[in-house]
């Protein structure tokens, strides 16, 4: 019978190698792993509750306030909406002091529906369907999940690219800073699975004369239609409808190609073929950006790309971890050089590649010049 002792006398001959690490029979580990993951669940719905009801928003108006004055502004049961602050103090979205809360700088710019970088629709979508998460023994049990959202792309990814806009749109405007886009006129741009089109977007109002081919399925691309029209663009953007692995691009005709956030949900063989598709596209020396959200080599010291992953896995047929190693691999497979990492917000990385310069016509004895005075 194992008896668990809060300290048993460790054993003589107990060290590290031998038996393991001493507290697995000195004195057991706490179980505030586990109840931390029971009440993550019961803390994600209190968010989502917390920004339906708009709690956010309201205090933002009211400014400093109690729950009794915030439950008559939003029409609610005082008694539970003090319950609903406490638990956001708790998270760090409200501070409260004798009662009073308050917004954080987190809430403010996250939480509230026009804060600077508003996650605040994104919260509800960005896990997947709900059933999806109550099914994944079943998912892990068939190797197949019951209601994978490829079944209904556009049910599932209009309400996420509405969500997603606003941070895409301020990595790729950030990006935009780094590669220096605003000193880059005329560039032809492909946006394949554009969503609202951020990446194009953000190219063109810094990139001056530069044109887009925006590209996603019939039933969104309508929002990139309208995005791109909000902001005086659509003179300068072509839209091209379609499954972004059969349209037909014209190879060698763009200066920078975009895969923003769609490589994760497409499976590897399907992500590593965009990937030499967008290498065709390119003209000689143009660019890849490649955004993501990756998984460390060892898919344990990144929990954010790790989840990413799990994510995929639970709500797609195909889509599945994506590790910096095996996205390096692709790309240079593929073709690319010059190959950079670069994070313009944090956790959203973009692969910046380049296609070589042409190899220049031959020379007197059929070789490529290049190569006449190599080795
Ligand atoms: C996660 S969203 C990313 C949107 C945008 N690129 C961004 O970074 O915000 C993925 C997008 O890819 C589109 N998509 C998925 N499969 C596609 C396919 N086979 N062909 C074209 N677009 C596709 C979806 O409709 C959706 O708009």
């Amino acid at each position: 019978m194992t008896v668990d002792s809060p300290y048993p006398e460790m054993k003589k001959g107990h060290t590290m190698a031998r038996v393991g690490r001493p507290w697995r029979d000195r004195k057991p580990p706490p179980s505030g792993p586990v109840w931390a993951i029971v009440q993550g669940f019961g803390s994600y719905w209190t968010l989502v509750a917390a920004i339906e009801l708009g709690v956010f928003d309201a205090i933002a108006l009211l400014g400093p306030t109690s729950a009794g004055p915030l439950a008559d502004r939003m029409s609610v049961s005082a008694r539970h909406l003090q319950h609903v602050c406490d638990a956001l103090v708790t998270f760090g979205f409200l501070d409260q002091v004798d009662d009073v809360y308050e917004l954080t700088e987190t809430a403010e710019r996250y939480l509230c529906t026009d804060g600077p970088a508003s996650m605040a629709a994104l919260v509800r979508v960005a896990p997947g369907p709900l059933a999806n998460w109550e099914q994944l023994a079943d998912t892990v049990r068939t190797g197949h999940v019951a209601q994978p959202i490829d079944d209904d792309p556009a049910a599932f990814y209009r309400p996420l690219v509405q969500a997603t806009f606003p941070t895409q749109l301020r990595a790729a405007s950030r990006l935009g800073l780094r590669l220096g886009w605003s000193r880059r006129p005329d560039l032809r741009v492909l946006d394949l699975g554009a969503g609202r089109a951020p990446w194009a977007i953000a190219i063109l109002e810094q990139s001056p004369g530069s044109t887009a081919v925006v590209n996603d399925l019939p039933g969104v691309i309508e929002l990139a239609v309208r995005t791109v029209d909000d902001r005086g663009l659509a003179h300068r953007v072509e839209f091209q409808p379609g499954d972004f692995h059969h349209i037909e691009l014209e190879p060698g005709s763009f200066d920078v190609v975009v895969l923003g956030h769609v490589c994760r949900t497409e499976g590897h063989a399907r992500a590593r073929a965009l990937v030499a598709r967008a290498f065709q596209a390119l003209k000689p020396e143009g660019q890849l950006l490649l955004a993501d959200y990756f998984a460390d080599n060892g898919r344990k010291h990144n929990p954010f790309g790790v989840q990413m992953g799990l994510t995929m896995v639970a709500n797609t047929e195909r889509g599945e971890t994506l590790t910096n190693a095996q996205v390096c691999r692709w790309l240079d497979e593929a073709g690319f050089h010059a190959i950079r990492l670069l994070e313009p917000i944090g956790f959203n990385q973009v692969y910046v590649a380049a296609r070589p310069a042409a190899r220049p016509a031959s020379g007197p004895h059929g070789r490529p010049m290049e190569d006449r005075h190599d080795r």
